[in-house]
């Protein structure tokens, strides 16, 4: 009997070297954590529960009968983080480059599959010279197989993607199909075709990171999510990201003890709206003064600033906050902050996660870059978003709310359950000066300044919205954090469905 427990320790430890200490070394020289040691960073202690470590591949093309090792690349299992089950792979990049072979996909299958059946997230840690060479159609058969299971978890669990190296072709669309994309800043990459293809294609000079690095896909294609400088820091924060999110769409939001009084009153808010409807503030200070503690996880920060998502909790419960930011291009929405905010939307009504939305947006953002590009199928992306959504909504309005851009922000009539209305807001068609200058075209100066503020004296408030009902009540900006909680807590009995379909047809 110890000799086979032996035998067995023997091939555990064995197969757990991966691809050998020379390989490691490398892994290390590049700032890379191995397979495993980043699973240590991501789980809880001691919580790791391996699964197919003896899985070898089946190739016998190219010498690879002679070269195999167990676990082929990718280590997959289940653990805890913060006591809460997830599933997990890691590729192994010191396994035939992390290469995903017909056995390597099995493996990822298997606990996708598991994690559907019990209701728990998927966390893929991608780093992977792709197909494996050597394997040719069968490996595009496994990448196939992942993608049909993201397809079917998409909505059901939460699936986070940390790309952590290479991922490139079309191994970068398991990831693009998960919720969430975490990169590390000048260790991973993610491209369909290369900088040599690039150059040979179009003639276009391009390195690495400039083409798919952390800080391109985190600011201008918007691929990812989130950029960290290390491993280390994209691991912790995988770790504080999933806790705000429910394990399944069907276990309602985590809940957490919190210390925060749900009354807690916030008299600088009374001030944030500065005395000119021109001059900006900064809207994650109303944010960071609602939800508990201050804490507040953003999403894609450094891309289309001018909206806000992520995050936060009240009482103890994770709800999803969007803000207009006056900040950036004046809190327009334009095509990439309607995107941003439409994805971050659906998910929170896939999740059964409430959406908390502060609005001051003076409308969308005119151009002719931006109707030529489509801004009209892409704000009606959002505007399809909120009209779809069924969980709580609750619409705080700071300061602007105009024009088309008022019914998108979760306005009274897309089904907003709470609308809130500063006493600073201002709810109308348009700008007030913008306003006179059309209906009083070709008056004099005077004419148009006496007229524009008559217009704001009569629009430039919530009065009119809340007198039709459109406003449910006009709130003291310091009690907003206590009229959310309450809020919340009345809906948490919501229930509302859509007409039965097969599914929508968004404006994709
Ligand atoms: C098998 C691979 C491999 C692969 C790397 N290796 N990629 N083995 N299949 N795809 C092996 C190498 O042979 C090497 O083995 C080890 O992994 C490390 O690779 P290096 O080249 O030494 O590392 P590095 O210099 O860091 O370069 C990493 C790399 C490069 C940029 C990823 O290896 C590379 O370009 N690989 C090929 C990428 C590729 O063309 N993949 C197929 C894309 S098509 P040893 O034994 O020396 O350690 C695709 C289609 C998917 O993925 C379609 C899905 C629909």
């Amino acid at each position: 009997m110890s000799s086979t427990i032996a035998e067995l320790e023997r091939r555990r430890v064995a197969a757990r070297r991966g691809g050998g200490e020379r390989r490691v070394a490398a892994q290390h020289a590049k700032g890379k954590l191995s397979a495993r040691e980043r699973l240590d960073v991501l789980l809880d202690e001691g919580s790791f529960e391996e699964l197919d470590l003896f899985v070898e591949h089946n190739c016998t093309d190219f010498g690879m009968e002679a070269e195999v090792v167990p676990g082929d690349g990718v280590v997959t299992g289940s653990g805890t983080i913060d006591g809460r089950l997830v599933f997990v792979f890691s590729q192994d990049f010191t396994v035939f480059g992390g290469s995903l072979s017909e056995r390597h996909a099995a493996k990822i299958c298997k606990i996708m599959d598991m994690a559907l059946k019990v209701g728990a997230p998927v966390v893929g840690l991608n780093d992977s010279g792709g197909a494996r060479i050597q394997e040719g159609v069968a490996s595009l058969g496994g990448y196939a197989e992942v993608f049909q299971r993201n397809v079917l978890a998409s909505g059901v669990v939460p699936q986070l993607s940390l790309v952590m190296g290479p991922c490139a072709g079309g191994a970068v669309y398991s990831p693009a199909m998960t919720d969430f994309i975490f990169m590390v800043k000048d260790s991973s990459y993610m491209f369909v075709t290369g900088p040599d293809v690039v150059k040979t294609v179009t003639g276009e000079i391009v390195s690495q990171e400039d083409l798919g690095g952390a800080v391109t896909h985190t600011t201008k294609s918007s691929v990812a999510d989130c950029a960290y400088d290390n491993d280390i820091e994209a691991l912790l924060a995988a770790r504080d990201f999933l806790g705000f999110l429910p394990a399944s769409n069907r276990t309602g939001v985590p809940v957490r003890p919190c210390d925060d009084p749900f009354d807690r009153l916030e008299p600088s808010l009374d001030s944030l709206i500065p005395p000119s409807a021109n001059q900006p503030y900064d809207m994650h200070e109303l944010i960071g003064k609602v939800v508990d503690e201050g804490e507040f996880f953003e999403l894609q920060p450094g891309h289309a600033g001018n909206i806000i998502t992520g995050f936060g909790r009240i009482e103890g419960r994770t709800v999803g906050l969007v803000a207009n930011q006056p900040m950036v291009l004046a809190g327009c929405l334009d095509i990439n902050a309607s995107k941003k905010a439409a994805r971050f939307v659906r998910f929170c009504d896939a999740f059964e996660i409430p959406i908390v939305t502060f609005v001051d947006v003076p409308g969308f953002l005119p151009g002719v870059a931006q109707e030529h590009s489509g801004i009209i199928k892409h704000g009606a992306k959002l505007l399809f978003a909120y009209g779809e959504a069924t969980v709580p909504k609750i619409t705080v309005i700071t300061r602007k709310a105009y024009g088309g851009a008022y019914d998108v922000m979760a306005s009274k009539h897309l089904r907003g359950d709470l609308n809130y209305a500063w006493p600073t807001a201002e709810i109308a068609v348009m700008g007030a000066k913008g306003a006179v200058e059309i209906i009083f075209r070709g008056r004099s100066e005077a004419e148009i300044a006496e007229r524009t503020a008559e217009y704001e004296r009569r629009f430039a408030n919530p009065f009119v919205a809340a007198s039709k009902g459109f406003v449910d009540e006009i709130i003291l900006p310091h009690s907003t954090r206590r009229r959310i909680a309450l809020g919340l807590r009345k809906l948490r009995g919501k229930r509302l469905e859509n007409p039965w379909k097969k599914h929508d047809n968004i404006p994709l």
